[in-house]
């Protein structure tokens, strides 16, 4: 393949990863969206192995084949609810990538670059690792915190912001003995810096959690993009440029729309929780809510909703484990019927990934147009009838609003408990992600109906049949 036709190749896969992205964007384009970008990927994946630079197609074969193999089994096996954690690690993968090509193109240096190319390239060599590290760390712990073997809730060291404004500082000085290093002498300050960049991950993603997560996991999608693209500075591949840089910026743009649609300051959380204290830390009085429980029956929620004018549903992670979508699906169909005016209500952060909900209700063929986003629902709860809260837990607790000590203080909720009636469905009395109770289910207008999501709903959808 000439170079020029390799620079075509480029510039249509990066054309086509735009278009992706923007179709994307909306639940009726996305499929179309997905297919741009296998296409722009085959397109660069075809342009790099048959472009000039590339000659070891052994080693090319011996590496990509068995990541091609794993990768297809992981993505083929990976329940919806774990996609987060897979996203997470993949992530951890860019961060060491971005490390591994730093230190390599360290070693082995293009002699063709002199003066300030030379130490342009450095700098990029530099910026690379400190990201990749940052990333690879940060991600692990992600992974760990989203897969529950590391504790969701935030660990708020007394004086992390100072260490890590110190390892920042340590990182910028050993960044200059880099610059001014000659032969190989600059390799020790770059694995100094790989190892404090490592530490500023963990500490930086240990700072954030219970609800804060999904702004982390999209903040980490956001600097391997950055990592990539710092990847592609090293090795001159515009391609690679381009993509890290859609990918950092959409992955950006993705945590302020988080932070926002979560009343959290973005500085805030990337910074690692910073300004975080109130929230985080404290356990309030008012933490554990008292009071008696009313539960109901299958036949009492039939009822509720034949007799309603106005229905509000509200699914969360729970619905999702339970893949009840199909059967809520027949369930509103019928209501519809009936002439009940049926809505669903969506939270940004509802489930485990952003959009989790609406692929899984998209799946289940409920129409979009009754699909409705937290802020254009919320006002209605006060005139409806009756909610239905499936598997949903964080997103409609009221001590978010109520309790200035909780650790979800401040994110806005649906409102549920305005409507005249809330049935909430789920296992048992536990907490949702955030480890928070909730003074939802002990409220006058709730009713608990106990049990799997998706047999409740099948024993409701055979009632109303
Ligand atoms: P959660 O607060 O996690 O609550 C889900 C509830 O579902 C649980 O309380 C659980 O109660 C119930 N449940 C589990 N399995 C069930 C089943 N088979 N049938 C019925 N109920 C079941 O979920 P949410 O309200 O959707 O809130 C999402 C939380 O996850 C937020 O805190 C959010 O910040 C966090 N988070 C979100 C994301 C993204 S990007 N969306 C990423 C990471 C974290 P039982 O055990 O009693 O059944």
């Amino acid at each position: 393949m000439t170079n020029s036709l390799v620079t075509v190749a480029y510039i249509a896969a990066s054309a086509l990863f735009i278009l992706s992205l923007a179709a994307l964007s909306n639940q009726e384009t996305a499929r179309k969206g997905n297919i741009y970008g296998i296409v722009g990927m085959l397109i660069a994946i075809a342009a790099t192995t048959f472009g000039k630079s590339l000659n070891e197609y052994g080693v090319l074969a011996a590496v990509v084949l068995p990541g091609v193999l794993i990768g297809a089994s992981v993505a083929a096996r990976v329940a919806m609810t774990s996609m987060p954690e897979l996203v997470a690690i993949l992530h951890s993968f860019v961060g060491a990538a971005a490390v591994l090509v730093g230190i390599a193109n360290y070693l082995e240096p293009d002699q063709s670059l002199i003066g300030v190319e030379a130490t342009i390239h450095s700098v990029e060599i530099f910026v690379g690792v400190f990201i990749g590290a940052i990333t690879f760390t940060g991600s692990i712990i992600a992974f760990g915190k989203l897969r529950g073997i590391i504790g969701s809730k935030a660990l708020l060291l007394p004086a992390r912001h100072l260490i890590n404004l110190g390892i920042v500082g340590a990182c910028v000085w050993l960044g200059f003995q880099f610059l001014g290093a000659t032969g190989y002498s600059g390799l020790q300050p770059l694995l100094i810096v790989t190892a404090l960049a490592s530490v500023l991950g963990i500490n930086l993603v240990m700072a954030i959690g219970g609800a804060d997560m999904p702004v982390v996991i999209s903040m980490l999608n956001s600097y391997s993009g950055w990592a990539a693209a710092a990847a592609g500075f090293m090795l001159s591949n515009d391609l690679l440029i381009i993509t890290g840089a859609l990918v950092g910026s959409s992955g950006a743009i993705l945590s302020y729309i988080m932070c926002k649609a979560m009343n959290r300051s973005f500085l805030s959380v990337i910074l690692g929780g910073f300004g975080a204290e109130a929230g985080a830390t404290a356990t309030s009085a008012s933490a554990e809510p008292a009071g008696d429980v009313t539960s109901t029956t299958i036949e009492e929620t039939v009822k509720i909703m034949r007799e309603a004018k106005s229905v509000i549903i509200v699914p969360g992670y729970g619905m999702a484990v339970a893949q009840a979508q199909h059967s809520l699906s027949e369930v509103i169909k019928i209501l519809r019927d009936l002439g009940v005016h049926v809505r669903f209500g969506i939270h940004p952060v509802a489930g485990r990934l952003p959009g989790h909900m609406n692929v899984l209700l998209a799946e289940a063929n409920v129409p979009y147009d009754i699909v409705l986003e937290m802020d254009e629902i919320n006002e209605d709860f006060p005139t409806t009838d009756a909610v239905l809260v499936i598997g949903a837990n964080d997103i409609v607790n009221p001590s978010a609003l109520d309790d200035p000590g909780s650790p979800i203080a401040g994110m806005p909720v649906l409102e549920v408990w305005k409507s005249s009636t809330a049935v909430v469905m789920k296992r048992s009395m536990s907490s949702g992600y955030a480890g928070v109770d909730n003074p939802l289910f002990y409220k006058d207008n709730t009713r608990m109906l106990f049990g799997d999501a998706k047999k409740n709903l099948d024993a409701i959808l055979s009632q109303l049949r």
